[in-house]
């Protein structure tokens, strides 16, 4: 083996750094080059590539975002497109491509090897920690930390206004980030697409804790998270569920109500040491099984112990939330 590639796909997050830069020094000790792509699958259809050596990646390990740029580019868009990705690949001499993605872009790498030969080793990074086959992806620690700081925050600014506080936080189809960090930040309420509950059990369980004699309320959900409600109103469509939420709990109890939406801050800066550490990880252990051609798996976290699964388990479904966390949390609400 000469040449790797590498490449980063989908939504950035804290950690690609990490792996880009474990890679390239594992290839390093090998005499082999390494290849990135730049803005995911782009880079590989416009052959927009440098080679990555040891300069390239020093420094970089505390640094957020990733040095060769992303794109949700869908390498499945236009019928020529896979081959075009065989032909630049054949080209470069690239013997192993490194693909490191979230959901859509290790669910298009499985279909594009099904359409083409594709030599590929995926790392799996996403702030949702969504996947199947790992217990957690990088990213996702860091995630947790900000929006963790951002309740903490919330807390302080609601006690002195006597407000109920409303946390929106990402976590796209899961309420991973919303179940952690809630527990980490003494949510009193959690709301996330796993754990069907109505807007009037939110309702009740803030208007107990007010009756017990609290004065504020701090309130985590999760983007994805779809309340049932009793009514619909043609505002709901354009909304996200936090102001919903706000708008809804004002109207049925009276109390002051603000909403933040954390956004991609979730998403920015610094990784956090275990993000760096697991990135480091799945980025060597990915890089030995290129070595190896151990292809088409996927490195990932078992309990303490770096292992490959099969990419066809890591994307068959979504990963769900752990439950047993939210019924912890559950017991503080109210
Ligand atoms: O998958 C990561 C994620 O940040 C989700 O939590 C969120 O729903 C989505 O990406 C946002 O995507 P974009 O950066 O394209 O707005």
């Amino acid at each position: 083996m000469k040449n790797i590639g590498i490449m980063t796909g989908g939504g950035d997050c804290p950690g690609l750094n990490a792996a880009i830069r474990a890679v390239v020094r594992s290839a390093y000790n090998k005499n082999i080059e390494v290849v990135g792509f730049k803005l995911g699958w782009l880079g590989i259809l416009e052959k927009k590539f440098e080679k990555l050596n040891l300069d390239a990646v020093s420094g970089i390990l505390p640094r957020g975002g990733t040095l060769l740029g992303s794109s949700r580019i869908n390498p499945l868009e236009k019928k020529e497109w896979p081959s075009r990705i065989q032909r630049n690949l054949k080209h470069l001499n690239i013997h192993a491509l490194i693909i490191i993605g979230g959901d859509g872009t290790l669910r298009a790498a499985l279909e594009l090897s099904r359409q083409i030969p594709l030599p590929f080793v995926a790392i799996p990074k996403t702030i949702d920690n969504d996947l199947m086959g790992t217990d957690f992806t990088f990213g996702f620690d860091t995630a947790v930390s900000i929006a963790t700081e951002a309740i903490d925050r919330l807390h302080t600014t609601a006690e002195s206004h006597q407000r109920v506080m409303i946390i929106e936080v990402m976590g796209r189809n899961t309420g991973w980030i919303a179940t952690y960090a809630g527990l980490a930040g003494g949510a009193d309420f959690i709301l996330i697409p796993e754990v069907s509950v109505s807007l009037s059990d939110i309702i009740a369980s803030i208007q107990k804790r007010h009756d017990r004699g609290k004065t504020f309320s701090l309130v985590v959900v999760a983007e994805g998270a779809k309340p049932t409600f009793s009514k619909q109103k043609d505002f709901y469509r354009h909304n996200s569920i936090g102001e919903i939420l706000a708008h809804e709990i004002t109207e049925a109890t009276g109390f002051e109500t603000r909403v933040t939406i954390l956004g991609h801050v979730q998403r920015g800066g610094s990784p956090t040491p275990a993000d760096r550490i697991l990135a480091t990880r799945l980025g060597t252990y990915a890089a030995d099984l290129a070595f190896e051609g151990r292809l088409g798996q996927m490195a990932a976290l078992q309990g303490q112990q770096m292992v490959a699964v099969p990419l066809k388990k890591a994307v068959e479904k979504i990963k769900p939330c752990d439950l047993t966390l939210y019924k912890i949390a559950q017991r503080f609400f109210g």
